[in-house]
């Protein structure tokens, strides 16, 4: 019976092109080929009906054998193929699960924090604590109660930026917190720092920015004396900088304080010499300073004659510039992480 020959080699043929399928692509081309509507499998299936009665169950037995081996094969071959396909993959990529896993980048603390942080834990030993104030003040605070009467000239120390709402500003300083500590506390003794944002309208250059951070501080009590403010800020800049740093105060004029003295620290630069950092000077200023004003202690509710106190108001930006050798101030708020990673 040609039919049967014909099956045989239908089967024969299928099992020979399956063994030279390599990937999926060409098993799904065999499977159209040899199983598919067109097959020669599926004529033979078609020319079933022309057979005689007798033949049909032998053929179409056979027919169905030829079927099934086929079908098994191209399972078989499947299976293969992909094992085949993942193993090659697993050579090719090396997996090796013992090597240690990527660090994920870890943030920080901005250098100007990190330097807020250490004046924090200076004066906490000092025992002075953190007082927080409000950024947005009324003129009266940031001015008047700090004895700069309105349209007086000292006013004119710092560019303010004013809102639409009259008599309320950005604080030009923190020194309007002593008014709100002083206000707060009395008639107790006051230990404290005020730290935090202030706000110039003026000219950005590498020394000065529009918004920079200030740490005020704040003393007030019986028998407070200026030693105790020389003595205080010379102790917190050898804690700060080195133990053998040396320090200066200069007179200076503040209208809430009197006397008034800013002090300077040697230029690390130059270490005393003289050089363009420190503009031949050989020495830094790093903040204000001065006896608490008796019209300001009596704006806080305190009686100068019995109290006395120190004040004293610093800018970490130029601190950390300092200790860092930071040539430039607004390298801060640029938020460029080639910077902020050295820190
Ligand atoms: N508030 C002053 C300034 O911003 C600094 C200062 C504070 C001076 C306290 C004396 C006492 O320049």
């Amino acid at each position: 019976m040609d039919i049967l020959k014909e099956l045989d080699v239908i089967e024969k043929d299928g099992l020979a092109a399956l063994a030279a399928a390599e990937d999926e692509d060409a098993l799904a081309a065999w499977r159209t080929a040899h199983l598919g509507r067109k097959s020669g499998l599926m004529a033979a299936f078609d020319g079933m009906k022309d057979l005689s009665k007798e033949e049909r169950p032998q053929v179409g037995r056979r027919a169905n054998e030829v079927k099934q081996a086929l079908e098994g094969a191209l399972e078989k071959k499947l299976v293969a193929v992909r094992q085949a396909t993942l193993e090659a993959s697993l050579a090719g990529e090396h997996l090796d699960v013992s090597l240690p896993g990527r660090a994920l980048p870890l943030g920080r603390l901005h250098p100007v924090n990190q330097t807020l942080r250490r004046i924090y834990a200076i004066f906490a030993e000092m025992g002075f604590q953190v007082y927080r104030s409000r950024e947005v003040e009324s003129d009266d605070y940031n001015f008047t109660f700090l004895n700069i009467p309105a349209h007086h000239p000292a006013r004119d120390m710092w560019d303010t930026f004013h809102t639409d709402r009259e008599g309320v500003i950005l604080r030009t300083h923190t020194s309007p917190g002593q008014i709100h500590a002083m206000r707060e506390y009395c008639p107790e003794n006051i230990r404290v720092i005020l730290p935090g944002m202030v706000y110039r309208y003026e000219q950005v250059t590498t020394r000065s920015e529009m918004q920079f951070n200030q740490v005020e501080g704040l003393a007030v009590g019986p028998n407070i004396t200026f030693g105790d403010l020389k003595g205080t800020l010379t102790d917190f800049a050898r804690r700060l900088f080195n133990p053998d740093v040396r320090t200066r105060f200069r007179a200076s004029h503040f209208p809430f304080t009197e006397p008034s003295a800013e002090m300077d620290v040697e230029c690390f630069v130059c270490m005393g010499d003289g050089c363009s950092v420190c503009k031949g000077t050989g020495w830094l200023e790093i903040l204000g300073s001065g006896m608490v004003h008796p019209t300001v202690l009596r704006y806080g509710g305190y009686d100068p004659e019995k109290v006395s106190g120190f004040a004293f108001g610093m800018g970490p930006e130029r601190i950390t510039m300092l200790l860092h050798r930071i040539t430039d101030i607004r390298h801060f708020w640029r938020n460029d992480v080639r910077f902020l990673e050295q820190f």
